[in-house]
């Protein structure tokens, strides 16, 4: 089939203008592409039409656009007052309801009127593209073009490939996300596409840490949103997209993925989806919210003594991670023992990576009540983690919890866990990352993409992988995996094998090179 995306004259019809069609006919009209826009609600495309108008004439306010071409954008948008309209465009794009049945009786009278050359896409998010397609004669011209919400803003659309789509229409759909001034990645059709697929670590992991009482929800936000560099913490995110919806997600996915432990959804976000705690919108969530805003809890001041003296493991593997934390100590005028073992009074520190500190206490042979572990995988930029176990000595956590705090950055001392948080929270991004490339969804480098510009990560997950060192992510989840016995943990083969070859994780398949 021959369709030239990069026909001056392409015109895209747009099914369904309420929050995210609107937003498909804005930008589609921006990129210099005709746009009809129809919804089977009277009056919805004149109200969209009006309201794209008033978005780019803010724009042109700004100076962020000039007038004409603000103007040229509006005037390329015409209303379809029907269905049978919108069959002279070439590409047909649904932004309806999230309902298999109505897309699907859509799609089959979309079939039936369009000629087969021309193109059907759907928005839809959580729905398999090759369902959608299956009411139709001609399977091969449906392909999903999954947009983020808002739309201008997002620059990220995944095009999404069902079992029969022919590969012209994704080059097509692919094309004409770049016209759009997106940025597409390709995947094929599978339960969250990339981006919900990518998002599963973050949002399961982070409630997993909070039911073992490792800390608490707000403390795991300060945490990720510290060294780390996450944007927004996994529970102030939950509160503003709605527990309720957010939940609904996780649930859905967990299921399309045939119950895949990595994904369970936890029963603290159940209860308060049970609740009515949904976030922002109820005034109380995973935070309180007073008159809209989020009430702050206070990470408590860090107590005055520092020990006496301190003894920090050395590393052979780890050494470059841990020598900021032995200039810390130094810094703060506590004695730094050189020893090749700690006296029988000094704090002892240890600077890891993957253990729970409890194994490492007992392959150690070290005294629980004055070891204390700090996290070191991200630097020690704040709020810095310290880890204890059930057997340390009250004063020794504080000792150390002031020894951390002593250049006035803030600390967090949690509980005993593999991984702490932000290294396990991040390895199980990577690793989650990985399933996503090793099941052939997407490319490293689409993946990547998708992570960041549709979740906002600070890196990709296989890139972020790969600055970490992979050897050190996968010893990271061995440590997981053997801790809890859980086969959520397990390393998935890509990274394995990556990290046992020493390759990058971004390296494609044998076959593939
Ligand atoms: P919405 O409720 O804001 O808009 C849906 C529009 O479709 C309404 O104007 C409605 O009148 C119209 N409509 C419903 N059935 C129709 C039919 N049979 N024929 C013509 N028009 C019809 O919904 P929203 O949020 O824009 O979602 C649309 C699609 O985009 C869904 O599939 C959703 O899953 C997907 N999506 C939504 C995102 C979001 O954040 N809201 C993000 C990404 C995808």
């Amino acid at each position: 089939m021959s369709f030239d995306a990069h026909a001056a004259n392409l015109t895209i019809a747009v099914i369904g203008t309420g929050t995210m069609g609107r937003g498909i006919v804005q930008v589609a009209a921006q990129g210099g592409m005709r746009v009809l826009a129809y919804d089977e609600k009277m009056g919805a495309p004149s109200m969209a039409k009006d309201y794209i108008a008033r978005m780019l004439a803010g724009q042109v306010d700004k100076g962020r656009l000039s007038a004409t071409d603000a103007k040229a954008a509006v005037d390329r948008i015409s209303i379809a007052h029907s269905l049978e309209e919108c069959a002279k465009a070439h590409v047909v794009i649904e932004a309806v309801v999230e309902r298999l049945d109505v897309k699907q009786s859509l799609f089959h009278r979309l079939d039936m009127l369009c000629p087969p050359e021309v193109i059907l896409a759907s928005n839809t998010s959580s729905l398999p593209v090759t369902a959608i397609a299956a009411t139709c004669a001609h399977p091969e011209r449906v392909g999903g073009m999954h947009f983020f919400n808002p739309v201008p803003v997002m620059k990220l659309v995944e095009v999404i490939g069902g079992l029969k789509t022919a590969p012209w229409v994704l080059d097509a759909l692919m094309t004409i996300g770049r016209r759009m001034t997106r940025e597409p990645v390709l995947c094929v059709d599978s339960p969250g596409f990339i981006v919900n697929h990518a998002g599963r670590a973050y949002t399961t992991e982070c409630p997993r840490i909070l039911t073992e009482g490792i800390a608490r929800h707000w403390e795991i936000d300060r945490i990720m949103t510290g060294a780390p560099g996450f944007k927004l913490g996994m529970f102030g995110l939950a509160d503003m997209v709605g527990i309720d919806v957010g939940y609904a997600v996780m649930e859905s996915l967990y299921q399309q993925f045939q119950y895949e432990p990595a994904f369970a959804p936890n029963p603290l976000s159940a209860l308060r989806a049970a609740g009515g705690l949904y976030g922002q919108k109820t005034n109380a969530g995973w935070y309180a919210y007073k008159d809209g805003k989020r009430i702050e809890p206070e990470i408590a001041p860090a107590p005055k003594p520092l020990p006496q003296s301190v003894w920090v493991r050395p590393s052979a593997d780890h050494g470059d991670l841990i020598a900021p934390l032995v200039d810390l100590c130094k810094k703060s005028g506590v004695v730094v023992e050189a020893s090749a073992q700690p006296s029988k009074t000094a704090l002892v520190l240890l600077g890891q990576i993957g253990y729970d500190l409890t194994t490492a206490i007992q392959d150690l042979r070290l005294d629980a009540a004055r070891t204390v572990a700090v996290d070191v995988l991200f630097g020690l930029k704040g709020p810095r983690t310290l880890m204890v176990t059930p057997g340390i000595d009250p004063a020794m956590r504080d000792a150390a919890h002031a020894l951390l705090a002593s250049d006035g950055q803030p600390a967090i001392v949690i509980n005993d866990s593999p991984g702490f948080i932000a290294q396990r929270v991040v390895a199980m991004i990577v690793n989650v990352g990985c399933g996503i490339a090793q099941r052939g969804i997407a490319s490293p480098v689409d993946i990547d993409k998708g992570a960041k510009l549709g979740l906002g990560y600070p890196f990709g997950p296989l890139e972020w992988g790969d600055q970490l060192g992979p050897k050190r992510v996968l010893h990271i989840l061995e440590c997981l995996h053997a801790f809890y016995a859980d086969p959520r943990y397990r390393p998935n083969a890509w990274l394995k094998r990556r990290a046992m070859l020493g390759l990058p994780l971004t390296a494609p398949e044998g076959r593939d090179r």
